[in-house]
C-alpha cells in the first residue's frame, strides 16, 4: 500500500484504488504504487481477478505532463501496460470522469473496461504536440479500425460513454453509483467463465480489413492537410496508426515509441505543454483570497446588439444565462436578434444543435429599448462603439438604474477604463470585459482591472469566464490592454515595409509560413478596411483603398483582388496606390530582405512590446501574454506565444538584432529595459515570473 494505491479484497477480487489528486495523473509514484499492488494480486492464489478504479473526480487523466523531458522513473507506462496485458488474471478498468491519454491507454491494456454513464475516454496527446506513447496508436485501431482511430487520435476528442460502447472501446456502461460493484461482478464473471484474458493486442480482424485499403492513410492526410498544417504530431499519428496496420503488434509499439521520443523532445511539444499550463495559470490572481466572496451571476444585461454585443450575448445564452439585450432603435434590435438567430440556425443546419435548442437559447433573450430594463440584472456589459463620451454617458445613467451590488462592465478595447468608472459613484464595481471578435468563438477574455475595481468583482469575472468557456487573462489599464497593444507593432512594421517596397504578398507569406492562419493584409481584408478605419493624420494606403470602395473581401477587392471563391491575387491597383502613398510621404524604397529578416522585423517588436507590458505590470506574468496572443490573435500554438518563442530564439540574439534594426529604422526597435536585462543575465521570460 502506498499513498497513491491501496487495495482491498472483495470475494476473491482485488479492488485497487488509485488516488493522486486532482486528476490522478500517472506520476512515477502512482505507477510504482500500482505495480506493487498488481504484483501482490497476481502472486496471491486467493485472488482471481483485479479491478483498477480511481478515487476523486476522475479516472487517470493522463501521464503526468510535468514529468515530460525528465528521466522516467520505473516502471514506465508502456512497461506497466505490458505487465497488465500479459497478466495471468483478468484485469478490469473501472472508469469515471475522463480517462484520457495514458489513463485511457492503461485502460486499453486491461482486459475489460467498464465506464459510468457520464464517463468520457480520449487520447488528447495531439494537443500537447504528442502522440499516445503507451500503445494507444496500436490498440485503438485494433478495436475500431484505422479510420475511426485516426479520427479519435488526431482530433484528441473526448468520446462519450455511449459512443465508446458502440465503438467497442468500453465493454459496459453502468450508473455512476454502481461502478465498483459492476466492475467487481464483471471480474468475477470473467473468472467464472474461465475464458482467456481478452487482449486487445491479439485482435486482428480490423487490421486485416484495413490492409485491403492501403491508400487510406494518404487520403486521410490529404483530406486534413489544412487542419494539420504546420503541426508535427498529426503526421506522426498517421504514421503510427499505419504501423499498427502494416507491422506486428510489437514492431508497431516500437515505431510508436520512436515517434513519441522524437515528438516529446521537439520545440513544438515544449511549446504546447507550456500553453497547457499557461492556460491554467492565467486564471490565478495572486492577491485574491483563497475563497473570495463572489457575485452570483444569474442574469446579464448587454448594451449594444451589434457584432460584438450579439457575440457576447451568445456566450451567456450558451451557458443557460438569460440576457436582457438593449439597443437604441427597434431596427438595430431586430437586426441584432436576427443575426443571433441566424448564427444558431446555421449551427443547427450543421447538426451541432437541435431546432429545440435554438428556440431555448433565443427564449433566454429579453430584447429592450430601455436601459431601465437592466435595473435587476447581476452584470451589465456595455458593447457600444468606441467613444469615451458615449461610454461616460451610459455609465453615468447605469449608475442611477442598476441595483447596488451588480457588476458594471465595459467591452472597450482601448479606452481608459478608470475614466469610464469615474462616471459612476461605484468605481469598485466597474471592470473591463474585453471580448475578441467573433466574441462567441474566440476563447480569450481580457479582464481589465481598474484602479478601484474590487477583488470580489475580479474574482467573479475570472470565474465567470470559465463558466462561459473563455480563458481569462487579467490586464491592467493601458492603451489596447494586452493583446491589441502587443500585436499593434506587427501591423505598423508590415505597413512600413509595404511602403518601402516589400510586396504585401511576401509579408503575408512570411507570417503564414511562421504558422499564422493568415497574414496581416489578408486579415485586414477579412475584417473589412472600413471597419478598422483609423483616424489617420496622414495619407495611408488603407484610406485610399476605402475611398476607392475597396473595403476588403466582402467587396471582392481590398489590398488583394478576390474571385467568387474568395481566392486572392495581387492587385495592380493596390501596387499603384502603395507607390503613390510612398512618394507622397517621402518614403524611400529599400531592398527587400530575406524571409528570416522579414520575420524578425515583424515579430521582434511584438516581443519588445510584451517585455514592456510585463515590466509595467499590465500583465501578471509572461505566460499570460503568450495566452493573450494565442487565444486573441491566433498566434500559432506550436510556437508557444511570442515570449516563449523569444526564449527559444534566445534573448541575446534578439537584443543584438534589434540594436541593428534600431540603427536602421529607429526607435521602434529600441530594446525594452526588461528585455535587455534578461538577455544580459542570460535569463529568459520563462524565468521572469
Ligand atoms: N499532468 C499533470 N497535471 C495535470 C494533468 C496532467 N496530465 N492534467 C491536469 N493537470 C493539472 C492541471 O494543471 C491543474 O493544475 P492546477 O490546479 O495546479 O492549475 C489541475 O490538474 C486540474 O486541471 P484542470 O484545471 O484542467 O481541471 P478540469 O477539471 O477543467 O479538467 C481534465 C480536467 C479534462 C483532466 C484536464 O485537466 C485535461 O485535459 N488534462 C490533460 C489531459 C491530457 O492531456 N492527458 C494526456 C497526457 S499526455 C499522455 O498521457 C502521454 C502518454 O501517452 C504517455
Amino acid at each position: 500500500m502506498t499513498q497513491f494505491a491501496t487495495s482491498a479484497t472483495r470475494e476473491g477480487v482485488s479492488l485497487i484504488t488509485l488516488d493522486n489528486p486532482p486528476v490522478n495523473a500517472l506520476s512515477g509514484g502512482l505507477r510504482a504504487g500500482l505495480q506493487a499492488e498488481l504484483d501482490r494480486a497476481f502472486s496471491d492464489p486467493a485472488i482471481g481477478a483485479v479491478v483498477v478504479i480511481c478515487a476523486g473526480r476522475t479516472f487517470i487523466a493522463g501521464a503526468d505532463i510535468t514529468e515530460f523531458g525528465k528521466p522516467w522513473q520505473p516502471p514506465t507506462l508502456p512497461e506497466l501496460c505490458r505487465i497488465i496485458e500479459q497478466a495471468p488474471k483478468p484485469v478490469v478498468a473501472a472508469t469515471h470522469g475522463t480517462a484520457l491519454g495514458g489513463g485511457f491507454e492503461l485502460a486499453l491494456a486491461c482486459h475489460y473496461r467498464i465506464a459510468t454513464e457520464a464517463a468520457r475516454v480520449g487520447l488528447p496527446e495531439v494537443h500537447l504536440g504528442l502522440l499516445p506513447g503507451a500503445g494507444g496508436t496500436q490498440r485503438v485501431p485494433r478495436i475500431v479500425g484505422a479510420e475511426a482511430a485516426l479520427d479519435i487520435i488526431t482530433s484528441g476528442r473526448q468520446v462519450k460513454a455511449q459512443e465508446a460502447l458502440s465503438l467497442g472501446l468500453v465493454d459496459a456502461v453502468v450508473p455512476e453509483a454502481d461502478l465498483a460493484e459492476a466492475a467487481l461482478a464483471f471480474a468475477r464473471q470473467a473468472v467464472a467463465d474461465g475464458e482467456k484474458c481478452a487482449r486487445v493486442r491479439d485482435r486482428e480482424e480490423r487490421i486485416v480489413a484495413d490492409r485491403q485499403n492501403p491508400d487510406l492513410f494518404a487520403q486521410f492526410a490529404a483530406a486534413n492537410a489544412r487542419r494539420f498544417k504546420g503541426f508535427a504530431a498529426p503526421g506522426a499519428i498517421v504514421e503510427a496508426v499505419k504501423a499498427a496496420v502494416e507491422l506486428s503488434f510489437d514492431e508497431g509499439l516500437a515505431r510508436e515509441a520512436a515517434l513519441f521520443e522524437m515528438l516529446v523532445e521537439s520545440p513544438q511539444s515544449h511549446a504546447q505543454r507550456h500553453v497547457f499550463f499557461a492556460e491554467r495559470e492565467a486564471g490565478k490572481v495572486p492577491d485574491l483570497p483563497a475563497d473570495p466572496p463572489l457575485v452570483d451571476i444569474g442574469s446579464v444585461g448587454v448594451i449594444g446588439a451589434g457584432t460584438m454585443g450579439g457575440g457576447i450575448t451568445m456566450n451567456f445564452l450558451n451557458a443557460g444565462i438569460s440576457v436582457t439585450l438593449v439597443e437604441t432603435t427597434q431596427e438595430a434590435l431586430d437586426r441584432g436578434m436576427g443575426v443571433i438567430r441566424r448564427n444558431y440556425e446555421a449551427t443547427a443546419r450543421k447538426g451541432r444543435m437541435t431546432d429545440a435548442q435554438v428556440e431555448q437559447r433565443m427564449a433566454l433573450i429579453a430584447p429592450s429599448l430601455d436601459l431601465g430594463a437592466l435595473a435587476d440584472v447581476d452584470l451589465v456589459i456595455e458593447a457600444v462603439y468606441e467613444s469615451m463620451d458615449v461610454k461616460v454617458d451610459i455609465f453615468g445613467r447605469l449608475d442611477g438604474i442598476v441595483r447596488q451590488g451588480a457588476i458594471l462592465a465595459s467591452n472597450t478595447s482601448f479606452l481608459n477604463l478608470d475614466r469610464i468608472a469615474q462616471a459612476t459613484r461605484r468605481p469598485e464595481w466597474v471592470v473591463g470585459l474585453h471580448f475578441f471578435s467573433p466574441a462567441n468563438v474566440m476563447r480569450l477574455l481580457e479582464v481589465v482591472r481598474g484602479a478601484a475595481t474590487s477583488k470580489t468583482v475580479i474574482a467573479t469575472a475570472m470565474k465567470l469566464a470559465r463558466r462561459i468557456g473563455k480563458v481569462a487573462v487579467l490586464s491592467g489599464v493601458c492603451d489596447g490592454f494586452i493583446a491589441n497593444r502587443l500585436l499593434a507593432p506587427r501591423g505598423a512594421q508590415a505597413e512600413a515595409m509595404m511602403l518601402e517596397g516589400t510586396p504585401i504578398a511576401n509579408i503575408d507569406r512570411v507570417l503564414t509560413d511562421y504558422g499564422f492562419a493568415m497574414g496581416h493584409f489578408q486579415m485586414m481584408d477579412l475584417v473589412g478596411l472600413d471597419v478598422i478605419g483609423r483616424d489617420a493624420t496622414e495619407r495611408t494606403v488603407m484610406g485610399d483603398l476605402v475611398a476607392a470602395g475597396r473595403l476588403g473581401q466582402k467587396r471582392g477587392a481590398g489590398y488583394y483582388e478576390y474571385d467568387d471563391k474568395r481566392r486572392s491575387s495581387v492587385s495592380a491597383i493596390t501596387e499603384g496606390l502603395i507607390a503613390e502613398v510612398a512618394a507622397a510621404r517621402g518614403v524611400h524604397a529599400k531592398p527587400t530582405t530575406g524571409d528570416t529578416a522579414l520575420l524578425a522585423r515583424l515579430l521582434y517588436p511584438v516581443v519588445n512590446e510584451g517585455a514592456k507590458i510585463l515590466e509595467e505590470g499590465i500583465a501578471l506574468r509572461a505566460s499570460d501574454i503568450d495566452i493573450a496572443a494565442i487565444l486573441g490573435y491566433n498566434w500559432p500554438v506550436y510556437r508557444g506565444g511570442p515570449l516563449f518563442w523569444a526564449d527559444q530564439v534566445g534573448l541575446p540574439r534578439i537584443v543584438a538584432e534589434m540594436r541593428a534594426l534600431e540603427a536602421e529604422h529607429g526607435e521602434a526597435f529600441r530594446p525594452a529595459p526588461l528585455l535587455t536585462r534578461l538577455a544580459d543575465k542570460g535569463a529568459s521570460f520563462g524565468q521572469s515570473a
